[in-house]
């Protein structure tokens, strides 16, 4: 890797525009490609399908690949999932079966709250699987497995191309854990590696809305607050995206459940406030679309982050960003490109510095 920006202008760029080829060397570790199925390279000790519960613990952008993989799991392995935030879980000191399974997920294997409460699941004599991009940290050595993102340094304070192959090796972890525990057969498992392997290609495709993105930022640069909604894996993203734009922006942002709208953040709907809506077309799109609509008769400005489909819907939108058509159980991969292109260009057209936002640190290896 050369660690510097390339023809860049700032880290973060260089690392969004990297992920359809960090995102591929990822897959090419965990997928056999002529099989269509999922391989992982170390042995695991414990089974999944022994196991009546997985519990997730990671902090910032890890914490929110980990909300994503507990719909993952839950839907393609049938597994209950606890995930709390890890400064949480290391003083809730919450119950956990001996031999269960702890699953940790870190950029840089060294923050100190995920660090203490993968300590602590040891403490109870759980299994413990790491999710990391640096094999040599102290969260790769002290766990029982370790699943390398290969996302290689990533330099940007706000995660990016580490958070893509996270949301790559939970993806294809859920696929392995639905293969041990009877959910998935073998036609099934391999139509979603099928779909999983257009993701490079699709979030190159995603990319190319960087002109768009960009016009589109100068709007969302003069808000106050922003709303970002979404339902099943897109309610994390969403939570995400709004991670993301306060972090290197310094806009107020708030991720929010699009059902639960009405239940409190309706009221801050008014025409100042920009409301992304990321809506690719799944299962429940048609529930977002009447959130969208709840949120346009209020006089909401939203913008669309959805596909052809969402573009077709006849919403009264300030913006579309029309992605590519992906298989919905792969979405958050390649959703994850706008919503940081959104921050990105945001923060750059204020004029912030995005590679070292004040206040934040890279690593946090002090509580
Ligand atoms: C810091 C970084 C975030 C990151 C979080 C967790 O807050 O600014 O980008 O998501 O730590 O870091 P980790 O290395 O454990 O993934």
């Amino acid at each position: 890797y050369r660690v510097d920006k390339g023809n860049h202008r700032h880290f973060m760029a260089k690392e969004i525009h990297e992920q359809p080829e960090v995102v591929g060397r990822t897959l090419a570790h965990y997928i056999d490609m002529a099989r269509g199925q999922v391989v992982l390279q170390e042995a695991l000790p414990f089974d999944f399908a022994r196991l009546s519960r997985l519990s997730i613990t990671a902090c910032g952008t890890a914490y929110y690949a980990g909300l994503v993989a507990k719909y993952w799991f839950e839907t393609l392995a049938r597994l209950p999932v606890e995930i709390d935030v890890a400064s949480e879980t290391r003083y809730r000191e919450p119950p956990l079966e001996r031999d269960g399974l702890t699953l940790v997920i870190s950029q840089s294997g060294e923050t100190a709250d995920t660090l203490a409460s993968l300590r602590y699941a040891k403490s109870q004599g759980q299994h413990t699987l790491a999710v990391v991009n640096v094999p040599t940290s102290t969260i790769a050595r002290e766990s029982s497995a370790v699943m390398p993102t290969f996302a290689g340094p990533e330099i940007g304070v706000a995660s990016t191309k580490a958070f893509s192959c996270q949301l790559t090796v939970l993806l294809c972890l859920a696929l392995a854990a639905g293969r041990a525990r009877g959910v998935l057969d073998a036609e099934h498992e391999r139509a979603i590696v099928d779909a999983l392997i257009t993701a490079p290609g699709l979030m190159a495709e995603a990319i190319k809305m960087e002109a768009e993105v960009e016009g589109l930022s100068r709007e969302i640069a003069k808000a106050r607050d922003v709303l970002y909604l979404g339902r099943g894996t897109s309610y994390p993203m969403a939570l995400e995206g709004a991670l993301k734009l306060k972090e290197i922006s310094y806009i107020h942002a708030e991720g929010y459940a699009a059902g639960e709208l009405k239940h409190g953040p309706i009221a801050l709907i008014d025409e100042s406030v920009p409301v992304i809506v990321i809506a690719p077309h799944d299962a429940i799109f048609e529930k977002t679309v009447s959130n969208m609509q709840e949120v346009a008769a209020r006089g909401g400005r939203i913008i669309l982050v959805g596909d052809a489909r969402g573009a077709a819907a006849g919403l009264d939108t300030l913006a579309t960003l029309t992605m590519p058509d992906v298989d919905p159980v792969i979405a958050p991969i390649v959703y994850a490109v706008p919503i940081q292109l959104i921050a990105y260009h945001t923060a750059v057209f204020m004029g912030k510095d995005v590679d070292q936002p004040r206040n934040l640190a890279k690593s946090v290896t002090v509580e």
